[in-house]
This record gives C-alpha cells, structure tokens and sequence, in this order.
C-alpha cells in the first residue's frame, strides 16, 4: 500500500504516528528501527508526539537495522550514537531492551548469528521501520544479496560510500564494512513500513514500483510482504506511474 504527502513533514508525522498506535496498542512491542537522514524527522515527531501525550516505553524493545565496522558507539558517525541522539536518550527503553549491531566486535561471525537470534528469541520484529538507498538497499543488504540472509557482514557499494560519505566531514573515515539485519529477518517482521522523501530518492522508487521480485534490487523483497506500507512525499513519488498515484491512500 502506497501512502503518498506533500511533505517530509506529513510523511514524518504519520510515520510517527503509526509507531506510536503500534506502541499504544502493544506496549511490549519489538521494533526494527532504521537511521539515516530520513528518519531524523520521524524520530523528531515521536518524541514531540510523546511530549504531548505520554506513552509507556517501558516494555519496548528496540533492534537497530545496522551499524558501521569500525566505529565504537562514541563516533558521532556511528548508528549508536545516531539512535541515542535522536531517540534512545529522549525515551525511557530500558537500556538492556535496546539492540544494535556492535560495529566493533572481535568475534563477528557469531555475533551477528546471535544478533539474528535473539530477534527470534523475542519473538520476532512486530514492526520494522526502513529507509531505503538510492541503489535499492534496506538496511545494508546491497544489490545481489540473498533474500534468504540473515544478520551478517557487508562490503559497502562504491554508491553507499558515495551517498553516506556525506555525512564525514574527513571522507577517508567513511568506512568500508558494516553488519546489517538480513534480508529474511526484515521479511519476517509483521508489519512494514519502507519511508523514502526527497528527489534523490524519485528514481529508485519509480524502479522499485516496476521491478519484479529480484535480488538485484534488494527492496523489491518486499513486495512479497503481507503487511507492507511504502510512506513517501510527493518529490520521492515523482516518477511513479499515474495508476500508483491514483491508488495512493
Ligand atoms: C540505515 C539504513 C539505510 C538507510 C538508507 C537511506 O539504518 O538501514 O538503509 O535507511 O541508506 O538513508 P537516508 O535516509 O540517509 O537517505
């Protein structure tokens, strides 16, 4: 189901919105959460949503999409200090319900098999939150990785390091590896939602709308998903056919 706003800003709030229903609803829910530049927004509306109306996150448990290799939870770059930033240190999530791939781990191999099981052992994702790259990434499962694959460790395409080496001010610190949630493990979670705003985000998106079910565009896994919602603003939505304009709620 497409959801289509003209603006970040509407996408963000209704984004929110569903994370705080789902939350209201099922107070001990597991999240799959995302970061990235547009998720700063969504997070920024949860916790004004919060403020306003109080929700307990007490019971909440929190799996990060991915982290860098290489940088510690310190590196103002890192996934860890992103999630803290903008969301873990304006809410209260118990800090051992709280999941993110550890960029510096010595023993990675098991680590990421742990990583994946213990999303298992709470039962699964109840709803996972994506952004997407503009080469068709979720989380950091490039093109060509199998949609069977659970959390494990990624060389970065040249186009990744590309788009994120934005963020480094000293792009030789961008680094080349991270670990990622696979593609299985995302497909497992209940409930979807994929939120891609801006231009830069147009083109993937009109490729994603007519792709088949193909490894090479590794969101296009999700088209198999019973529960999928893809929240986009009109910039994003700008090269999609008129017929999925027009069923766009
Ligand atoms: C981040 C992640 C990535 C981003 C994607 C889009 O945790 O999993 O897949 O969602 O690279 O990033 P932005 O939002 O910065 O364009």
């Amino acid at each position: 189901m497409y959801k289509i706003f003209n603006t970040v800003d509407e996408v963000s709030r209704y984004t929110a919105q569903r994370l705080l229903d789902k939350v209201r609803a099922m107070p001990a829910a597991v999240l799959g959460l995302a970061t990235g530049s547009t998720m700063e927004p969504v997070y920024a509306q949860l916790i004004n949503a919060m403020q306003l109306a109080p929700l307990d996150t007490a019971q909440l448990t929190t799996f990060n999409l991915d982290e860098y290799i290489g940088l510690s939870a310190e590196h103002p770059q890192s996934y860890h200090y992103y999630m803290c930033k903008n969301l873990f240190n304006l809410l209260q999530i118990p800090a051992h319900n709280i999941h993110l791939p550890n960029g510096l781990n010595s023993n990675i191999e098991s680590a990421c098999q742990a990583y994946s099981k213990a999303i298992q052992a709470k039962g699964g994702l109840d709803l996972q939150l994506l952004g997407i790259g503009s080469n068709g990434h979720i989380g950091f499962n490039e093109p060509h990785t199998c949609f069977n694959s659970r959390t494990h460790v990624v060389e970065l395409s040249e186009q990744t390091r590309i788009d994120n080496a934005r963020f480094f001010t000293d792009k030789s610190e961008m680094p080349t590896h991270a670990i990622t949630m696979g593609i299985q493990d995302i497909l497992e979670a209940k409930e979807i939602i994929l939120v891609a705003t801006g231009p830069n985000k147009s083109e993937i998106m009109a490729q994603l709308f007519d792709s088949p079910i193909d490894e090479a565009l590794p969101a296009s896994a999700l088209k198999q998903h019973p529960n999928l919602t893809i929240v986009l603003d009109r910039e994003a939505a700008a090269l999609l056919p008129q017929s999925a304009l027009q069923s766009a709620v």
